[in-house]
């Protein structure tokens, strides 16, 4: 498979900092990992596993669930949710070497029963349809260039009264030259749409009771608090991963800072019921 074009991204150079992570709190590779102990450094979205239990809530999963989870990265949200509630995941991710660096992770917390990784694209990738209880997915949608598309696809394997459970980039305002470089260079933004365009997509899909939840004062606190923190523990990153490593996500983190607190770009928590 030739390398996706969202390999530009700096942020995803650097697949194996989850094995640095790790081995600072003795676990080398190849040793068995406690969930609980992998779960603080595998969920690359905001607020971590309390954002993934919000969807547990919201999305009604339990034990008997099959849920689709769309830009898995390394798995955090997939295993967190099977190790929480017993369900079954199918975790979808683009990129080949976070999904095995995923498919690795759950082997080594023994879960491969409950998680499935598999490497392919959201809008290409074809299950049969009734499949799943729910589709979720972490700050992977505005990756994806075809809204429209995407949503349909989405929709397609669910079952009927089936939940579609997203957080989400979407704008606020019309966004200047310089905040759509950025977008486009540093967050890979192929789809950050306005929130009518944004809900319009999802019902034409087939969804309805769509909600639309602004999180975009609560992400930019949290950005705002993220790079600060980065900052002060820029040593101690240095260390555990490397100069170059620590460089490149306070970069990532500046930027993503600065496009929140210009005020067009929002984030959004989104919940729409199949049919
Ligand atoms: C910011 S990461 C979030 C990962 C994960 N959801 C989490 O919260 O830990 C977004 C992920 O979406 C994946 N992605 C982007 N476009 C995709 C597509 N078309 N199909 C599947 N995955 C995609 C990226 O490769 C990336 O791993």
């Amino acid at each position: 498979m030739s390398e996706p074009a969202i390999k530009s991204m700096n942020l995803y150079s650097e697949v194996n900092r989850v094995y640095n992570d790790l081995r600072s709190v003795g676990i080398n590779d190849g040793d068995a990992i406690p969930v609980e102990v992998l779960s603080q450094f595998d969920q690359y979205h905001y607020h971590g596993t309390k954002a993934v239990d919000q969807a547990i809530a919201e999305a009604g999963i339990n034990t008997s669930s099959t849920v689709l989870d769309v830009g898995a990265g390394i798995g955090g949200p997939a295993r967190y949710l099977a190790h929480k509630t017993g369900c079954k995941v199918v975790a979808l991710e683009l990129q080949e070497d976070l999904n095995q660096v995923g498919q690795d992770l759950t082997n080594r917390c023994g879960m491969a029963e409950h998680v499935q990784h598999l490497c392919g694209d959201a809008l290409q990738e074809v299950f049969a349809d009734d499949t799943f209880d729910a589709v979720v997915s972490w700050l992977c949608l505005y990756h994806i260039p075809d809204h429209k598309k995407l949503f349909s696809k989405l929709s397609q394997p669910l079952k009927s009264g089936g939940v579609l459970y997203a957080e989400d980039l979407f704008s606020l305002g019309e966004f200047t030259r310089s905040e759509r470089h950025e977008l486009e260079t540093m967050l890979f933004g192929n789809s950050v749409h306005s929130r009518e365009n944004y809900i319009a997509n999802v019902e034409q899909a087939g969804f309805s009771s769509v909600q639309f939840d602004d999180q975009t004062d609560d992400w930019c606190q949290f950005v705002d608090i993220r790079i600060k923190a980065h900052v002060a523990n820029f040593e101690s990153y240095s260390q555990i991963h490397s100069p170059e490593m620590a460089e490149t996500i306070k970069i990532f983190y500046d930027s993503v800072s600065g496009l929140f607190n210009g005020g067009n770009l929002g984030g959004v928590r989104v919940k729409a019921v199949k049919g």
